[in-house]
């Protein structure tokens, strides 16, 4: 199935009666303000999936590429609102899912980013400073570094001042403020494309759905079956580490299946694994973790659920509970990185590793 889909032919013609595309192809295009710019860039209509897929379709996530049937599909009349006074920029020929603002960069040979102006991005992701929550590029940082200390496979990562990064277009210059360049697990190096897949696309939802319907223990029973053990105790450990920094975000679109040889998944390296709890303190889980979406402790009763409805043993999961709170206390101890966060930030996420750790622990069998 995945030989069909790398080159798939979208009908634009389909696609003037029908404006949303099917879940797995909606998932590949950006959300909320993202989808908005690139829209208006790419002088289409945000809410025609068919012409975005088409405008913003040469460098999808993972190894799928849409092209138009119709080679004139690509008039201003056909994309629907056709004042063509933002025509579609080579920059802008990528599309990531996902909200914050993000660009496919290249890394050069002196360590320095550019955004290319002309043809594809490259094998890095750069997420700029949000407006809404501050310190968002150093908070995810510090909480992937993090991470791959706990023993989470992540990506390399940089952070790096905006004005540093090349070739951004000019009203994004503007930005203040640190930018967050993440290296994409879905290229290789020679430009060759790795398939990857989100669990809303694994579960055939719209990205709209991406807090409802599964839960983290229907992700693992998935993880389970196709990819065996050791994806679903990195799935659990990556749980346990998001409860326990106050990562309330983890829906469907932020877990991923990877194909590293085209055809057998694993677990995808991690991403987008920032502290939410400072920015919006009352949150909760995205998705239901062992009957309840309570992001204060984890308790055996909990496990002891999801282990029931992923078909799993209970005390190897509990084991990866236990020993992701120590190795997250120890590590977060020794993590000088933490530095970059404004104090309020690292205040509330050391809180939180506390009271998750004593609650968990001290809880009841
Ligand atoms: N390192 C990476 N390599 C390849 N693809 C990635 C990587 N990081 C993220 N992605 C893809 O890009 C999408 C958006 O990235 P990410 O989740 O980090 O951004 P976001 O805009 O913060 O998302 P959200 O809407 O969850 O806030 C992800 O859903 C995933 O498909
Ligand atoms: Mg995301």
């Amino acid at each position: 199935m995945l030989a069909a889909l790398r080159k798939l032919y979208v009908a634009c013609e389909i696609a003037m009666a029908v404006e949303t595309a099917r879940p797995f192809f909606s998932n590949l295009l950006p959300e909320g303000h993202l989808r908005d710019y690139l829209a208006v860039r790419a002088g289409v209509k945000p809410d025609r999936e068919f012409f975005l897929l088409h405008a913003l379709g040469a460098d999808l996530p993972g190894a799928v590429t849409t092209l138009p049937i119709d080679a004139d599909a690509g008039d201003d009349e056909q994309h629907g609102h056709g004042d063509g006074e933002h025509r579609e920029s080579p920059a802008l020929r990528f599309s990531l899912a996902g909200v914050q603002l993000k660009f496919s960069a290249v890394l050069e040979a002196t360590g320095g980013l550019t955004v290319p102006a002309n043809g594809i991005g490259g094998s890095w992701i750069v997420k700029l400073p949000s407006m809404r929550f501050p310190a968002v590029a150093e908070n995810e940082f510090v909480a992937m570094e993090l991470a791959g200390r706990v023993g989470i496979p992540v990506p390399r990562l940089k952070l790096l001042p905006v004005q540093e990064i090349a070739g951004l277009p000019a009203e994004i210059t503007d930005l203040k403020g640190k930018a967050l360049a993440v290296e994409r697990f879905d290229r290789l190096p020679d430009g060759r494309r790795v398939h990857i897949e989100d669990f809303a696309q694994v579960f055939g939802l719209f990205p709209g759905r991406k807090y409802e319907r599964r839960s983290y223990a229907n992700i693992a029973a998935v993880l389970w079956v196709e990819a065996g053990e050791v994806a679903v105790n990195d799935f659990m450990r990556r749980l346990v580490f998001s409860v326990l920094i106050g990562n309330a975000d983890m829906h469907l679109k932020n877990w991923s299946l990877i194909y590293p040889d085209g055809r057998t998944p694993a677990l995808s390296p991690a991403y987008d694994l920032l502290a939410t709890l400072p920015y919006l303190p009352s949150d909760r889980l995205a998705l239901g973790f062992g009957g309840g979406k309570d992001i204060s402790g984890i308790s055996q009763e909990q496990i002891r659920r999801l282990a029931d409805t992923a078909g799993l043993a209970v005390s190897p999961l509990w084991r990866i509970v236990e020993e992701t709170i120590e190795r997250t206390i120890e590590a977060w101890r020794g993590h000088d990185a933490k530095e970059v966060l404004p104090i309020d930030i690292r205040t509330a996420i050391d809180g939180q590793i506390r009271k998750v750790a004593s609650r968990t622990l001290s809880g009841p069998t």
